[in-house]
């Protein structure tokens, strides 16, 4: 059989575990398999590439992904569609694996409902949003990089009194903030699904401040909104999502924060070193497991599905239930950030 092997979206760290994990088990089982460079734009566009032993070696520690990777969405490409149908059967591929978030998932789930196309999936993003799958593999890298510049945060602010403003990716979600507020201690944490105010978070300075403390750590989730205040316009990507960077929330909570309590306050944007570097062993291993089970699912011909962790579990599950809607932040998890606020 040949196999293709795409990542699309923003790359994680993992993503060549699950390279490596996918085509190691399929060499064992006399497979050719072979890499499409750059997402669904390699599919559109026929970039194709041998991914033999000699490629793979060494890569299971390495960040970023060795196919590079896009945000191209062949639905809005001009033929796309048809272009990625007709390049797939003239390399003369017979299944696909690829590793994405909701949107490289989404089309996948499509191309597979729509047209039938052979396609696995294996969910892959820092913002940990796709339902279906108790974590994403590249969640935890990006939870150990946040949680450590919380701590760095932590010895400044205490030396100037300050307020520190952290802002963490994670897009519509606050997984990222939420984990890395839990670890890192944070005194507020501001995300997306949650309706905490900026007036309620002033409150809860306020009180630590009364109680002693005159230092502050307030992580920000870049999703998070900030009410009614007219954004003007933010630039869409080809799925349609906004440039949640270029919204500057936590510039914009800083200053509200200086402003309403009088504490001098900082912000850190961490943007994409979030995403960037060696992967933690917890990622590496889970990269690891979802890459086997993709390789699986290719051998026993179930597609449309998707590597799952459930519990300690490595399952499958339809793309179209992982992809259906967002994971959110539960309660309970905010209810455990949120016993430490003030
Ligand atoms: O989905 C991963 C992610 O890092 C989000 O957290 C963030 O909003 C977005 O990608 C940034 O995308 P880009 O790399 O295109 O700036």
């Amino acid at each position: 059989m040949r196999v293709g092997i795409l990542t699309g979206g923003g790359d994680c760290p993992g993503l060549n575990a699950v390279i490596r994990a996918v085509a190691r088990r399929s060499f064992t089982r006399g497979h050719e398999v072979v890499g499409i460079r750059a997402g669904w734009r390699g599919l559109v566009e026929s970039l194709i590439e041998p991914l033999g032993p000699r490629e793979i070696t060494g890569i299971l520690p390495r960040g970023g992904t060795i196919l590079g990777t896009s945000r191209t969405n062949p639905y809005r490409v001009d033929e796309g569609v048809e272009r990625v149908l007709h390049n797939f059967e003239q390399a003369g591929l017979e299944a696909l694996v690829a590793i994405g978030g909701e949107d490289t998932l989404g089309v996948a789930a499509r191309l597979n409902r729509e047209h039938g196309l052979p396609v696995v999936g294996v969910p892959k993003t820092i913002d940990n949003d796709l339902s279906a799958t108790d974590y994403t593999f590249g969640f935890d890298t990006a939870v150990f990089i946040a949680t450590e510049a919380i701590d760095r945060l932590h010895t400044t602010a205490e030396s100037h009194n300050r307020v520190m403003v952290v802002e963490v990716m994670g897009r519509q979600t606050g997984w990222i903030a939420v984990m890395s507020g839990i670890a890192g201690g944070a005194d507020v944490i501001l995300i997306p699904e949650q309706p905490m105010t900026i007036e309620d978070a002033c409150t809860e300075l306020r009180r630590r401040h009364e109680r002693g403390k005159d230092f502050s750590i307030v992580v920000v989730s870049e999703g998070y909104e900030l009410g009614a205040e007219d954004e003007g316009e933010v630039e869409l990507d080809e799925f349609g999502h906004p440039r949640l960077s270029a919204r500057g929330v936590g510039d914009r909570v800083a200053r509200a924060i200086e402003d309403q309590t009088g504490y001098e306050t900082r912000v850190t944007v961490l943007g994409h070193v979030q995403r960037g570097g060696t992967p933690t062993p917890r990622d590496r291993v889970l990269a690891t497991r979802y890459g086997l089970k993709a390789a699986d699912l290719v051998e026993e011909g179930h597609f449309g599905r998707m590597a799952a962790l459930q519990g300690d579990s490595i399952v499958d599950v339809s793309l179209e239930e992982a992809t259906a809607e967002l994971k959110r932040v539960p309660e309970e998890w905010y209810a455990v950030a949120s016993a430490f606020f003030g």
